[in-house]
């Protein structure tokens, strides 16, 4: 049988003992020869503990597949079947400074949601598309699964700068649809939600359980409090009774940041000042799990990885690819490009969605119109993408400057300009593409 050869980019990162979970459950159908995770210098030695952690949980489950180590990325992607990326660039002190610099100004500071995501994005991109000039070069052929944030920007930038055939992958849509299931005490398999919108901004609008229509029972119970849409790294502040009702619409728990603006900027400059920032919280969680991960005794993924909010994603990860390579055509949630999906964006851009998944990739599910009552501001959000796509790949100040303007959540221009000079100012050394034409426009 010919040799399936796997890279994960970004291979010292504390999720990948769930890829390897993932790859170990699917061995017979997705049978895994060779396992490459791949990282740069500065992560030598977190990829050094979780690859001796990953070839315990290989040597445990007994199975023919080799863990490589390495540095070297030609070495990595020659020939590769699959390349998954999972890379933070500027670590978590640069998320960090994501989260900050914008709550000083009243504005949230997050991730991957706001002006955090547009900042993640500057920094990412250049790498992202760094690394598809060496697939093209090495592994024309393979395929990229992004689930590097913000995975729908990351994505929409991949599929139209470069040939590389790609998805972008999330966590997020894994967890409502767990969720459901927690909710009516059934398996994830029975469960078919139809999700529409944009990564880390989708909804579910129709919701099953094998086959039978529970969308009103459900909506019924997340407005009593029965059902939750909680993701670990989002604080647990809920909505009315009544706008859960009046929505009608299951959304992933990061429509609260732009549907209880105030509410969720005012949690994070309270929780900044006591737990401190998700970013700050995260690498207390990263240190105790690089503590744990260097047991020698510890042959699997240990239980405190679900505190991160990306945790259960190999699922998705490891389900897509076995779709890609058995031609499964499952239905899966993936970013992937628009082609008509809905006709209230554009067809090149790319959106989070139901699709069919096949040896061919991505076949997103005809969904039609958007609702009115979220079309708006999905359109807005998906405008803000673009331009941060084009800045990221141009380093145009004015465009970063317009991207961060018409993001829902940033209040004004003169406050977008605010934030985007201490970003450039604080990230130079991540942001090749602007380094020059910053200092001569400003
Ligand atoms: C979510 C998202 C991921 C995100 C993660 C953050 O659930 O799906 O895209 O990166 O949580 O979790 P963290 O533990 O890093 O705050």
């Amino acid at each position: 049988m010919k040799k399936l050869k796997i890279v994960t980019i970004g291979g010292g990162s504390s999720y990948t003992p769930e890829l390897i979970d993932g790859f170990i459950k699917r061995y017979a159908e997705l049978p895994v020869s060779d396992y490459y995770l791949l990282d740069i210098e500065e992560g030598r030695e977190k990829l050094e503990i979780v690859g001796k952690l990953a070839k315990r949980m290989v040597e445990k489950a007994g199975i023919p597949m080799t863990i490589h180590l390495t540095l070297d990325r030609e070495e990595a992607l020659k020939d590769a079947d699959f390349v998954t990326t999972q890379l933070r660039v500027g670590f978590l002190d640069a998320r960090i400074n994501d989260e900050k610099i914008p709550l000083k100004y009243g504005v949230l500071g997050q991730e991957t949601t706001g002006p955090g995501g547009f900042m993640k994005a500057q920094r990412t991109i250049p790498v992202l598309l760094d690394i598809c000039r060496d697939m093209e070069k090495y592994c024309p052929n393979a395929w990229l699964i992004n689930f590097t944030n913000p995975a729908g920007i990351v994505t929409e930038a991949i599929a139209r700068h470069s040939s590389i055939k790609s998805l972008g992958i999330c966590s997020g849509a894994n967890s409502m649809l767990m969720d459901i299931a927690k909710a009516y005490d059934v398996e994830k398999s029975q469960v078919y939600a139809r999700i529409m919108g944009l990564n880390h901004l989708i909804f579910a609008d129709r919701i099953y359980i094998d086959g039978a229509d529970v969308t009103d029972d459900f909506i019924e119970k997340l407005a009593q409090g029965s059902a939750t849409n909680a993701l670990k790294n989002i604080p647990d502040i809920g909505f009315s009774a009544r706008f859960a009702k009046a929505l009608r619409m299951y959304p992933i728990s990061y429509l609260k940041y732009f549907f209880l603006t105030r509410e969720m900027v005012d949690a994070a400059l309270a929780d900044q000042k006591t737990k401190g920032t998700r970013g700050e919280q995260t690498r207390e969680i990263e240190r105790k799990l690089f503590e744990l991960y260097q047991d020698e005794t510890l042959t699997g993924k240990p239980k405190e990885l679900e505190q991160r909010g990306g945790a259960w994603y190999s699922d998705t990860a490891c389900s897509i690819i076995s779709a890609i390579y058995n031609d499964k055509k499952e239905i899966h949630v993936v970013n992937t490009t628009n082609r008509g999906a809905t006709g209230d964006l554009p067809d090149h851009v790319t959106l989070e969605t139901n699709a069919v998944i096949d040896r061919q990739g991505a076949h997103p599910l005809a969904y039609g119109p958007l609702p009115v009552k979220i079309r708006g501001l999905i359109q807005s959000v998906k405008a803000y993408e673009e331009l941060t796509v084009e800045a990221a790949i141009t380093g145009d100040y004015d465009t970063a400057l317009l991207a961060l303007t018409i993001n829902p959540l940033v209040p004004s221009a003169n406050v977008a300009e605010q934030i985007l000079n201490e970003y450039l100012e604080v990230n130079q050394r991540y942001l090749p593409q602007y380094f020059n034409n910053a200092k001569e426009q400003q």
